[in-house]
């Protein structure tokens, strides 16, 4: 298996989160902010995001995969949900990838059902090719080409999500 080199620099990615921050930090001036981070994936993207938004708010995560190596299974696993009472939160959904939709879409819809004051979605990187559920993107990092990128969070097998930077993972023949 080969990782090839940065489809994104971490500088790259530090200056779109910092933008990104300063963009919610904005939109989010006197609401009531609850930023959940979708893990494992989104776990770097967030911890990098919220450093930098300059409002009050407090945190949850939810922890659901539906991916077995390089393909989705289609069906969401939660396997650790939100503790935090959204009602009067305006919620803003965090995750590094969206891939088909599936996964956000499930989640956004459950969340939704709980009956948030708002919900917005931020999501670091857009494969927008490879969508099968229209999702809507309220604060989008990069679109990135039909490729499976692994780094800052994004895993293969579980491996590489420490890595500073995303590359398009290739595996050897
Ligand atoms: C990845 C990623 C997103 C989802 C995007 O999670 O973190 O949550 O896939 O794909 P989709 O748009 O096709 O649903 P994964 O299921 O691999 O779990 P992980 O976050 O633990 O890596």
């Amino acid at each position: 298996m080969v990782i090839g080199k940065p489809l994104l620099s971490a500088e790259e990615i530090q200056h779109k989160v910092k933008e990104l921050a300063d963009r919610i930090t904005m939109d989010y001036k006197n609401k009531n902010l609850l930023a959940v981070g979708i893990l494992k994936g989104a776990f770097m993207f967030f911890s990098d995001l919220v450093r930098h938004i300059r409002v009050p708010m407090s945190i949850d995560f939810i922890i659901a995969s539906s991916y077995v190596k390089t393909d989705t299974t289609g069906e969401v696993k939660v396997y650790y949900d939100l503790r935090a009472d959204v009602r009067d939160r305006d919620v803003l959904l965090v995750e590094d990838i969206v891939d088909t939709g599936i996964t956000l879409n499930f989640i956004r819809e459950r969340v939704l059902a709980k009956g948030p004051a708002s919900l917005k979605v931020c999501a670091l990187l857009d494969k927008k090719d490879r969508r099968v559920v229209d999702i809507p993107i309220d604060y989008r990092g990069f679109i990135i080409p039909n490729e499976y990128v692994v780094g800052y969070g994004l895993d293969y097998d579980d491996q590489y999500r420490n890595l500073p930077y995303i590359s398009i993972f290739k595996k050897s023949v």
